[in-house]
C-alpha cells in the first residue's frame, strides 16, 4: 500500500468545476466504478462531497495507467492531474462537465468485494446493509441524511443560546424512576444488588436546573426506553430537550415554533407560517382520531350515533348503547375501491381490534353496502346524508368504545389517504395538539395513569377536580404534531410541592412511595421553585421528517433493529463470568420452568 508522502489533497471531489480546468489537483476517495475501454481506463472516485471521474491513458501517464488496471470497486486512491473538458458529458453527476488526467496514482489501499454496491436507493436487504453499516454509510442518501442531521444539530445549539438557553449536560446513570417505558439498567459493582438507570428522558434533572437558577436550559441528548419498537422509535434516541423558568405555555410555544421556522427554512428551505394552528386533543381525536393527526389531506371522521342510536343495524345501536359510538369517513372517491379493497380495509381495521368495517358505496345507478340490508331505507338516507355521500363516495363505518373506534379510523384514513395518493410530496402541515387529559385510565393498573408525566401542570380551571373526577382534567400539555408525526411534546409543570404530592396520590403512590422515589424533588420544591416548563423534541424524528424519510433507522448512524440488537457490532452479547462475578450477578436457567 501506499502513503501520503509528498501529497497532499487540495479538493474534494465536487469542489472541482470548469473554473478549475488546466490546473493540477489533487483528490482522494474510494472508488466508485472503473471502467477498462482499450487504451483509457475511467474511475469514478467518490468522497464526502460525491464523484469527479478520473481518467488514465498511456500517453499522458503509462505507469498510473497501468496501475489503474489492477484498481477494484472501493479501493481507496490518490490521484494528482489536470483538470480538463470532458468529451463526453455527464448531466447526472455535478462533476459532469469535466475530468482530471492522472499524472500520478497511489493505491492508498485495497478492498475486499463488497457485500454490495454502494448506490443510491439501495434494495439490499437492510439486515445486510446494517450488518455492514460502514459501506451503507457510503451510500449518497445515508450520507446526505447524516449531513443534515449535523446542520440541524449545528442550527439548534446556535438558536437556543442565541436565546439565553444554557447547555447543561445531565447524568446517564441515574435512579430509577417508576413511570413511562421499561428502564435500561445498568449494575453497580460498588452497590452490590443496586441499580443506575438510564435516563428515559433528563425530565427530573432539567427541573432541578430550574430550581436551582438555571433559568433556561437546553441539552441535545441521548434518551433510552426500552419499549417495543416501531419504525419512528429507537430503544436509544436523541432529544432536543430545553426547560423555560418563569414561563406559561404561551412563552413556550413561542420559541419553539420560531425554531421550527428557522430549521425548516435552513435546513429544507421550507416557508413556515406563525404562528402555528393549535387544536385541543378533544377536538383532534374527534377530527381525526388521533392526538397526532396527519393533517396533510382530509377524509375526518364524523360521529353518526345519534342517528345509529335509533336505527335496526343491533351493531350500530349495541356499540352506542353500551357507551361506544358509530363513526364514520367518507373516503371521497373510494366507490372504485373493489370489493377486494374493502374488504382489505375491514381486515386493516380488525389490527387496531375493530370487529368490523361497515361500509357503503354510492355507485352510478345503485348503492352496494354491508349493512344497508339491516336498518330501514331513510335510516340508510339519514346517515349518507350527514356524512355528505355523493356518488363516487365509499362510507365506512366502525361500531366499538371510543378508543377501537377512534384508533381504527384514526388508522384507516392514513391508509386510505395513501392508497388514494393523497398526501403529497414535501408538503409540512404543522400544529400544536393542546389540553390533553392529565391522567388517562389504565384498565390494566386499574388506576389513572399520568398521560405525559407525573410533574405536569394541570389546567387551572381543572384543578377542582382532582381528586372528585380525575378523568376530565386537562393539562397545561402541548405536543408539536408535523404529517403525523409527533416531532416534540412538554408541558408547564407542577411547581408547588402540595400540588405535587396530591398528584402522587391521585396516581396512586402512597406518601412513603412517592418519597423513596421522588423524595430528592419533592424535598428541593420546598426551597423555592419558580414556575417551569418546557419540551423536548425527537431530533431523530425531526431528521426523518426533514429528510423525507420515513424509517428512524436511515438518520441515525449506528441504529438498532426491531429486537434492540445492532448488527453490526452485535450487541447486546453476553459478558464474561469474572464480569457478572464482580458485579454479584448470576443468570437465571429460565428454560428450566
Ligand atoms: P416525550 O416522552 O414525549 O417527552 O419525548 C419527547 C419526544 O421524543 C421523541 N421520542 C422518541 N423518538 C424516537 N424513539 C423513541 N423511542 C422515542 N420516544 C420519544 C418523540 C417525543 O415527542 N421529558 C419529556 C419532555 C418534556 O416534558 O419536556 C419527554 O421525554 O418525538
Ligand atoms: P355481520 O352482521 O357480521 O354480517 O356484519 C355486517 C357488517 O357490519 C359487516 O360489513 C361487518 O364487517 C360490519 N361490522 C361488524 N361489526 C362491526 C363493528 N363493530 N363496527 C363496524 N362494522 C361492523
Amino acid at each position: 500500500m501506499e502513503t501520503l508522502q509528498g501529497i497532499k489533497r487540495t479538493h474534494k471531489c465536487t469542489e472541482l468545476s470548469e473554473s478549475n480546468i488546466g490546473q493540477t489537483v489533487t483528490v482522494m476517495g474510494w472508488t466508485q466504478v472503473y471502467r477498462q475501454m482499450g487504451a483509457l481506463t475511467f474511475i469514478d472516485l467518490r468522497d464526502i462531497s460525491g464523484m469527479v471521474q478520473l481518467s488514465f491513458s498511456e500517453d499522458i501517464n503509462k505507469e498510473a495507467f497501468e496501475k489503474a488496471q489492477t484498481v477494484r470497486n472501493e479501493y481507496v486512491l490518490a490521484a494528482v492531474g489536470t483538470v480538463v473538458k470532458r468529451s463526453s458529458i455527464n448531466p447526472n453527476m455535478k462533476t459532469g462537465t469535466i475530468e482530471i488526467q492522472v499524472t500520478e496514482l497511489r493505491i492508498l489501499n485495497a478492498s475486499e468485494t463488497p457485500p454490495f454496491a454502494v448506490e443510491e436507493n439501495s434494495k439490499v436487504r437492510e439486515e445486510i446493509r446494517l450488518k455492514y453499516r460502514y459501506i451503507d454509510l457510503r451510500r449518497p442518501d445515508l450520507r446526505k441524511n447524516l449531513i443534515t442531521r449535523h446542520k440541524a444539530a449545528q442550527l439548534a445549539r446556535n438558536y437556543f443560546s442565541d436565546n439565553d438557553f444554557l447547555e447543561i449536560e445531565t447524568p446517564m446513570l441515574t435512579k430509577s424512576t417508576p413511570e413511562g417505558a421499561r428502564d435500561y439498567l445498568v449494575p453497580s459493582r460498588v452497590h452490590p444488588g443496586s441499580f443506575y438507570a438510564l435516563p428515559q428522558s433528563p425530565q427530573l434533572y432539567k427541573q432541578i436546573l430550574m430550581l436551582s437558577g438555571a433559568d433556561r436550559y437546553f441539552q441535545i441528548v441521548k434518551c433510552f426506553r426500552d419499549e417495543d419498537l416501531r419504525a419512528d422509535r429507537q430503544p436509544e434516541f436523541t432529544q432536543i430537550d430545553l426547560e423555560m423558568s418563569f414561563v406559561d405555555t404561551d412563552d413556550v410555544i413561542s420559541v419553539n415554533e420560531k425554531f421550527i421556522q428557522k430549521l425548516f427554512k435552513e435546513i429544507a428551505d421550507v416557508d413556515v407560517r406563525l404562528p402555528l394552528r393549535r387544536i385541543p386533543y378533544k377536538e383532534a381525536m374527534e377530527r381525526y382520531g388521533s392526538d397526532k393527526p396527519d393533517t396533510r389531506f382530509g377524509l375526518e371522521l364524523n360521529d353518526i350515533s345519534d342517528i345509529a342510536a335509533e336505527c335496526d343495524f343491533k351493531v350500530f345501536r349495541g356499540a352506542v348503547e353500551s357507551g361506544g359510538s358509530v363513526r364514520g369517513i367518507n373516503i371521497k372517491g373510494g366507490a372504485k375501491f373493489s370489493r377486494k379493497e374493502i374488504d382489505s380495509l375491514g381486515e386493516f381495521v380488525k389490527t387496531y381490534r375493530a370487529k368490523g368495517l361497515a361500509w357503503l358505496s354510492i355507485g352510478e345507478s345503485e348503492n352496494k353496502s354491508s349493512f344497508a340490508k339491516f336498518m330501514k331505507p331513510e335510516e340508510t338516507e339519514k346517515i349518507i346524508s350527514s356524512m355528505k355521500g355523493e356518488k363516487g363516495d365509499l362510507l365506512v363505518f366502525v361500531a366499538d368504545k371510543n378508543r377501537v373506534v377512534f384508533d381504527s379510523l384514526g388508522a384507516l384514513r392514513i391508509e386510505a389517504a395513501k392508497r388514494l395518493d393523497l398526501i403529497k410530496d414535501n408538503t409540512y402541515e404543522m400544529l400544536w395538539v393542546t389540553e390533553f387529559p392529565l391522567l388517562e385510565y389504565s384498565e390494566e393498573e386499574g388506576r389513572y395513569t399520568a398521560m405525559h408525566h407525573p410533574f405536569t401542570a394541570p389546567m387551572e380551571e381543572d384543578i377542582e377536580y382532582l381528586e372528585t373526577d380525575p378523568g376530565r382534567v386537562r393539562a397545561k400539555a402541548y405536543d408539536i404534531i408535523i404529517n403525523g408525526y409527533e416531532a416534540g411534546g412538554g408541558s408547564i409543570r407542577i411547581y408547588d410541592s402540595g400540588l405535587q404530592e396530591k398528584m402522587f396520590n391521585v396516581l396512586g403512590f402512597t406518601k412513603e412511595d412517592a418519597w423513596e422515589r421522588f423524595g430528592f424533588l419533592l424535598e428541593g420544591f420546598r426551597y423555592g421553585t419558580p414556575p417551569h416548563g418546557g419540551m423536548a423534541y425527537g431530533f431523530d424524528r425531526l431528521i426523518m421528517i426533514l429528510t423525507g424519510c420515513d424509517n428512524i433507522r436511515d438518520v441515525i448512524a449506528f441504529p438498532k433493529v426491531q429486537n434492540a440488537s445492532e448488527l453490526m457490532t452485535d450487541a447486546p452479547s453476553a459478558v464474561d463470568e469474572k464480569q457478572l462475578e464482580e458485579l454479584s450477578i448470576g443468570i437465571a436457567d429460565m428454560s428450566k420452568d
